[in-house]
């Protein structure tokens, strides 16, 4: 297939930016999205031009890097699907497709369509660890744990910080990511030790970082790739308050 690209170009931080139009030929539908901008990169190098910098790592859909806005929506047309596993036959021959950065002030872009995403780093040291004793692992059935508990701190758990549920807020809110965070953590007995300071610490982190608050419109959970639902918000809310604090987010 052949295809229009308008790519998000940006030196720097501080450098303006714009969209540059670029035309693909010859696309596989059987390639991934960053297969293709590889082919494009590689023609751009050949070209002697600079390659468009994009994040990716994993590739598999656990990374949570390849982050970026594809015609308006995060990671793509697809539920449930980040960029790198979003395939080029979900789109069609003679298509233009807008490729933009995330947008949000706590995720400054450092070029093109990488941006920094470390205010999530900052906020996972604030508390989203467990105090272990290191040595052997214990055995599995030493710590017994309810099935439900087990399932819902797993789904949570499923969270690859990739920060599409931050893009898709108008206020740019961090507030599902962080309560699959907490969450997860919060269910399983590993968690209890740092249950109440965790979630404080982490929220004062979030709130200094520069995310705003819930617009309970679900955009979050709409684009989550890994399909964290909204009700993680709600269990936040209520270890919130189970610690003692007062929630203005
Ligand atoms: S909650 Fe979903 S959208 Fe947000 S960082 Fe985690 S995986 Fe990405
Ligand atoms: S590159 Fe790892 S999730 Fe896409």
């Amino acid at each position: 297939m052949n295809l229009t690209l308008k790519v998000w170009r940006q030196k720097n931080t501080n450098d303006k930016g714009g969209f540059i139009t670029y035309n693909v030929k010859d696309i596989s539908s059987d390639m991934s999205f960053l297969e293709m901008f590889d082919v494009l990169n590689e023609e751009l190098i050949n070209k002697g031009e600079e390659p468009i910098a994009f994040d990716h790592d994993c590739r598999e859909g656990i990374c949570g890097m390849c982050s970026m806005y594809i015609n308006g929506r995060p990671h793509g047309p697809l539920k449930g699907t980040t960029t790198c596993q979003l395939h080029m036959r979900a789109f069609k021959d003679g298509d233009t497709i807008v490729v933009e950065p995330w947008r949000a002030n706590a995720f400054p872009v450092i070029k093109d369509l990488v941006v920094d995403r470390e205010a999530f780093d900052r906020i996972i040291r604030a508390g989203g660890y467990i105090s272990v004793n290191t040595g052997n692992a214990v055995d599995a059935n030493s710590i017994l744990v309810d099935k439900d508990k087990a399932d819902t701190a797993f789904a949570a758990a499923a969270c690859i910080g990739c920060g599409a549920c931050v893009a898709a807020c108008k206020n740019s809110s961090a507030l599902l990511f962080l309560s699959a965070k907490v969450s997860h953590l919060a269910l399983l007995p590993q968690g209890g030790p740092e249950r109440k300071t965790r979630v404080i610490d982490m929220i004062a982190q979030m709130d200094k970082e520069g995310f705003g608050s819930c617009t309970a419109t679900g955009a979050c959970e709409a684009v989550c790739p890994k399909e964290i639902s909204i009700t993680n918000i709600a269990r936040l809310n209520a270890e919130y308050a189970r610690a003692g604090a007062t929630m203005d987010k």
